[in-house]
């Protein structure tokens, strides 16, 4: 066995020689977001003490001099002597929801789970009062194979891969099931059932349908239907042998956390016309009313969570998250305090804005400085590309809209309330979303709408809605294949 120290957190683990890093370093805050193909460059640790093999992959993201002090790839290293090791370690904020629900009057207690690509949050709830009893939030230990949907689906599609991501996230929602249960101990809570909501991918890897539809155009899934075990049928001990539900996806990428956004939100019993956006690798957008609604998904690609843009990171310890001007100087807010590491997708939804206000960044996008860069701090810049990759998302998500309002036959000024859902939403500052034209309605009108997915499931619970029905009038319009869609695409891409 061999000693691996991990600094700052000064622990020591102790693994099989030859063990590769990635196998033991993903728990400690190392983030591999291609998966590990030695793609992205982002898996960065630095050897303190002893050494870790350099390869080719690593020359060609290092310089001499930062391989010679010390700085690794993570994904490409195998553990050969003892080693200390510096990790950037971070801690990221889980959107989780503590709106109380106002329906109770059941029996037992009930457990709503939203299983993101990236983060797990699970509520254990009295269901005869409607309160929430106890909450665990861990981040989805799948990531380790693929930070985006995109190349966890690539990892899914190896060799047993799609077993082993099965297995993993069960394994570890049923874990942290078993810590809310267990903490409420000596009482032994009757679970009466179990309510899981997530995207199309998450919804496939855990109910262990075939993943291949996704992974190619046009991206239609042959089974995104609904799933109900009793939990020992999948293994999970839990007190009551609870049914467990995967609530069912809406088509394409459009999964049942949206579905829960849509109970969560109300859209399907409003007279008006409301809106709902997720914004992630795949920006989710659904407009409608009681009578008819339309969804869809957008494939915005990873500006929105940091990757692709060359110092962009998730929203952690370390990311600049918010910008605002000063005095017309770039003020910037980084997670946790202390220097700053990268940029979040928050942050780089207002750096744009900004720089399109001093002029720094055309309505076209060009960056009008003489190295094609902007320098937000000492460490961190943002280039041409990294525009260029927020212009991409921006315009998908804008032309999302525009198509969905234009099949409805309304106009946007007919939307009377928009629902940002999700983490990013949660964080972004709505002015500046406006202003760069991601989101193109009055500023009254949006509802920074936290997480929708995980309070939708636990309304699911109750059977408070019948999310049948909302299926039946929900139509997902798949946009890959709208003949408009480029053409409003690139008008929406300018600033
Ligand atoms: S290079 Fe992408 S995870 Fe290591």
């Amino acid at each position: 066995m061999i000693d691996i120290k991990l600094e700052p957190l000064g622990k020591i683990i102790q693994v099989e020689k030859h063990t590769a890093l990635q196998d033991v370093l993903f728990d400690h805050g190392v983030e591999f977001p291609c998966g590990g193909d030695g793609t992205c460059g982002k898996c960065n640790v630095r050897v303190i003490d002893g050494d870790l093999p350099i390869n080719d992959v690593q020359r060609r993201y290092f310089s001499r001099e930062e391989l010679s002090s010390g700085w690794r790839l993570a994904c490409q290293c195998y553990v050969k002597e003892p080693v200390t090791l510096e990790l950037a370690q971070w801690e990221m904020a889980i959107l989780s929801d503590d709106s109380r629900l106002k329906i109770s009057g059941r029996e037992g207690y009930g457990v709503a789970v939203d299983l993101g690509t990236t983060t797990l949050v699970v509520q254990l709830i009295d269901l005869s009062s409607g309160n929430v009893t106890g909450v665990r939030t861990a981040l989805n230990p799948q990531a380790k194979y693929g930070a985006d949907i995109m190349s966890r689906i690539d990892y899914a599609l190896t060799d047993n891969g799609a077993q082993r991501l099965r297995q993993l996230i069960r394994d570890q929602l049923l874990d942290m099931i078993q810590e809310l249960t267990g903490d409420m101990a000596p009482v032994e809570p009757q679970i009466n059932r179990v309510v899981i909501v997530g995207n199309t991918a998450m919804h496939h890897l855990f109910c262990g349908v075939d993943i291949t539809p996704l992974s190619r155009v046009p991206f239609e899934t042959e089974n995104d239907g609904q799933f109900t075990w009793n939990s020992a049928d999948i293994g999970w001990q839990i007190p009551g042998n609870p049914k467990i539900e995967f609530l069912p996806c809406l088509g394409g990428f459009v999964g049942s956390d949206i579905l829960a956004g849509i109970i969560a939100t109300g859209i399907h019993q409003s007279d008006e016309m409301m809106a709902l956006v997720d914004l992630g690798t795949n920006g989710e957008v659904v407009v409608g009313n009681r009578k008819k609604i339309l969804c869809a998904s957008t494939a915005a690609g990873p500006a929105f969570e940091g990757a692709k843009i060359s110092m962009g990171m998730r929203a952690t310890t370390g990311a600049i998250s918010r910008v605002a001007l000063e005095n017309r100087q770039m003020i910037s807010h980084i997670i946790g305090g202390g220097a700053s590491k990268g940029i979040c997708g928050s942050g780089l939804v207002d750096v744009v804005a900004c720089s399109l206000d001093l002029g720094l960044i055309d309505g076209t996008g060009k960056i009008k400085q003489p190295d094609s860069a902007i320098k937000i701090s000492d460490q961190v810049r943002i280039t041409q590309q990294d525009v260029r990759e927020l212009q991409l998302a921006k315009g998908a998500i804008a032309a999302g809209f525009d198509i969905l309002v234009q099949r409805l036959g309304i106009l946007k000024k007919d939307v009377g309330k928009v629902h940002i859902a999700g983490a990013f939403g949660n964080y972004i500052n709505v002015e500046n979303a406006l202003k760069i034209g991601l989101l193109d309605f009055d500023h009254q009108k949006m509802v920074q709408a936290g997480n929708t997915a995980l309070r939708g499931a636990k309304m699911a619970l109750f059977g408070s809605s019948d999310y049948r029905s909302i299926i039946e009038r929900c139509t997902h319009v798949p946009l890959a294949s709208d003949e408009q869609f480029m053409e409003i695409f690139v008008e929406n891409m300018q600033f």
